[in-house]
């Protein structure tokens, strides 16, 4: 997990290839049991819109969306409990990669977890739910590549494209941490089936 190679475009975003490889059995054993007590779900958006990415959440607190907004809860909408527990791979998994990108003492309590059948992608858009901006973003991504398009603070700056791997992590805070994202289609690889998951890990309550 601990390899070194990393890339930093703007100051607050770095690019960690492959950081997530070695642990990519526990984490997708993870996955498996979070989504058995919560399952990913396509929710709806303000505006009446059904996202084409289907998501879950696990930790104490999960990211939501529905015809009222976007909010984080203490509890699943689905099954009126609790979000299952952030398994212990992925807390170290995290908290090592906001280290590796230069963010110390990092300590989420949600992540999202987004499954990208084919065709679903996610449009360009801020992660600005949270309670505190000086905690950073991970996001981790398994599975089938996708295109990742990283944009500035402002909506019309300029943006660059990057390819996000199976085992790939990318990091972004401090003054990188409210810019401007989007993540396309999962891609064909040969002999596997195309499917991409996501794991973005957030602070969002105090
Ligand atoms: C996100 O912005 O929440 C997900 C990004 C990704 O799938 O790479
Ligand atoms: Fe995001």
């Amino acid at each position: 997990m601990l390899q070194s190679t990393q890339e930093t475009f703007d100051p607050g975003i770095v690019l960690l290839p492959g950081f997530a490889l070695s642990e990519r059995d526990a984490l997708r054993a993870g996955i498996e049991a979070v989504t058995d007590r919560a399952p990913v779900r396509r929710m709806q958006v303000p505006g009446g819109h059904t996202m084409s990415v289907a998501m879950t959440n696990c930790g104490a607190l999960g990211w939501v969306a529905d015809a009222h907004g976007y909010r984080y809860s203490a509890l699943d909408p689905l099954s009126d409990l609790p979000w299952p527990a952030m398994p212990e791979t992925f807390l170290r998994l995290a908290r090592a990669a906001a280290a590796a990108g230069g963010f110390d003492g990092f300590e989420p309590d949600v992540c999202l977890i987004n499954r990208y059948e084919p065709g679903a992608r996610l449009s360009m858009h801020r992660d600005v739910d949270e309670h505190d901006f000086s905690h950073p973003i991970v996001s981790v991504s398994l599975g089938s590549p996708a295109r990742f398009v990283i944009g500035g603070l402002a909506r019309r700056d300029p943006t660059r494209a990057v390819v996000l791997h199976d085992g790939d992590v990318i990091v972004w805070g401090g003054p990188a941490r409210r810019i401007h994202h989007a993540a396309g289609s999962p891609r064909r690889r040969a002999g596997q089936p195309t499917l991409r998951w996501n794991l973005t890990f957030r602070r969002a309550g105090p």
